[in-house]
């Protein structure tokens, strides 16, 4: 059984938390810019009422959904939320898939690299995934690096799978990570985990 409710854990920089509905004038800031929303599924939003809605719709019904509450990445030394990282969808029980976003004053500086690379051992160790998936648009750039930074294993590509929005077909690539992958075991092993960011978690 997976456990979905995340627990809020620290990193040199970062808080990650469960995203909450007064989330919502930060998640406008970097969700109505048209950069920040290039390659991502959803439309801009409007307002901050659109991000309320978004936050309550579609974010903190996670858990009746089978799927672990998404969390806010803030940063430590000003409380700002500046974006999410997630299991955005659970196949077979035990598969996850990561999405990311932050706003752009924030890119570039390994913030996402800082929370994906803590988010991976509490999936595996804390919730109970086997296996993570996470996928970009072959456009984008920023997200291989940090998705190849963090040591997934590059599956496949899906050709032209996705229309974007100045109308080309865009190329998906696919990776994949398991528990018991070498790379698992010598970068985010468990004893690893236990010394250090699951000091931080009460099971
Ligand atoms: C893609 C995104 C998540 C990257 O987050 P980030 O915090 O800027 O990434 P990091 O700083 O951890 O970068 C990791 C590496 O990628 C590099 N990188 C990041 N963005 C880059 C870009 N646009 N172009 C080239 N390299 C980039 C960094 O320099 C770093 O390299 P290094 O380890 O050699 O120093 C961020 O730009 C974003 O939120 N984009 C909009 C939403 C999005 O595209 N989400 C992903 C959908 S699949």
């Amino acid at each position: 059984m997976l456990k979905l409710r995340m627990p809020t854990v620290e990193t040199d920089r970062l808080i990650l938390r469960p995203i909450q509905l007064d989330d919502d004038k930060d998640m406008y800031e970097y969700c109505s810019d048209d950069d920040v929303i290039k390659y991502l599924w959803f439309e801009k939003h409007d307002s901050v009422e659109f991000s309320r809605y978004v936050i309550e719709k579609l974010f903190l019904n996670r858990v009746e959904l089978g799927v672990p509450e998404a969390y806010a990445i803030v940063i430590k030394s000003t409380n700002k939320m500046i974006g999410t990282i997630d299991v955005n969808a659970v196949h077979f029980n035990e598969v996850g898939v990561i999405g990311y976003v932050i706003h752009k004053d924030y890119w570039g500086k390994g913030i996402v690299s800082e929370a994906l690379e803590t988010l991976i051992p509490i999936l595996f160790y804390y919730c109970g995934f086997y296996r993570l998936e996470i996928n970009h648009c072959a456009d984008n750039v920023g997200s291989k690096k940090v998705i190849e930074k963090a040591g997934f294993i590059q599956e496949g590509c899906f050709r032209k799978r996705k229309k974007e929005r100045d109308g080309h077909r865009a190329d998906y690539i696919y990776y994949g990570l398991c528990k018991d992958d070498e790379i698992v075991k010598e970068r985010y092993g468990e004893e690893k985990y236990e010394k250090t960011i699951g000091k931080q978690i009460q099971s």
